[in-house]
């Protein structure tokens, strides 16, 4: 499983990335409009954050394949590193996939709420694949199951493409996605933190350190 951070605020980034193993961190335009700071500024600063080798996918903007191609094409030459280009699965979006495949550039297929674009996607060459699971499940969708089944497209055509879902409110909602086998996951920082919550992982921790200092006294391990 990679765990990738769905934001571009920096302060999360460094916090989630000093604590998690985390594999990278995905943008859309929203997340970036969100921030309201210059766009190539704010992705720069996170390339130089995470670093050339964690996977850093920006999503192009425009609506025809040969806009989304310059834009890719400028991404790439601007932030460079192991970078992933998202592209809606419209079919613009589509040519624009196969046109980058071409060109040795790597994109993430996204905006994906069914199976079928994203076996499109993955057999026009995209990377990665995003669906996205709660806003189907808004819709009284099954985005869990959307995503099982892209998973099993996957393995029945042999298609190299992995799974990077997308779109989380919930821990349950990640957890059935593991469950289901997708590669990867990209979710908020909040999300990420509430994988590790417990209540009874904090009472026991809770309940090592006072057993320990009650006999041995405060910070002992260490000399
Ligand atoms: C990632 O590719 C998507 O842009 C993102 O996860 C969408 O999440 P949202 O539905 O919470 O906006």
């Amino acid at each position: 499983m990679l765990y990738l951070l769905d934001t571009a605020n920096l302060a999360d980034i460094k916090r989630s990335y000093d604590l998690y193993p985390i594999a990278g961190v995905t943008t859309n335009p929203t997340i970036i409009a969100r921030e309201k700071t210059d766009f190539l500024q704010r992705i720069l600063e996170i390339r130089s954050i995470i670093g050339e080798n964690a996977m850093l996918h920006v999503q192009a903007l425009s609506k025809s394949a040969d806009k989304i191609v310059s834009e890719a094409e400028y991404l790439n030459e601007k932030v460079g590193g192991n970078l992933y280009i998202k592209i809606p699965v419209i079919p613009q979006g589509i040519k624009a996939m196969k046109l980058l495949k071409e060109k040795g550039v790597k994109t993430t297929a996204t905006a994906i709420f069914t199976p079928q674009q994203a076996l499109m996607a993955a057999v026009a060459g995209a990377e990665f694949l995003a669906p996205y699971v709660n806003r189907l499940d808004n819709i009284c969708a099954d985005g869990i199951s959307v995503v099982g089944e892209i998973v099993q497209l996957l393995q029945l055509y042999h298609l190299p493409a992995k799974v990077l879902a997308a779109s989380f409110k919930s821990v349950e909602q990640v957890h059935k996605v593991s469950l289901y086998g997708s590669h990867a996951i990209t979710a908020s920082p909040e999300i990420i933190d509430a994988l590790l919550q417990h209540p009874l992982t904090d009472a026991s921790v809770d309940r090592f350190v006072k057993d320990w200092e009650e006999v041995y006294g405060v910070g002992k391990i260490t000399k």
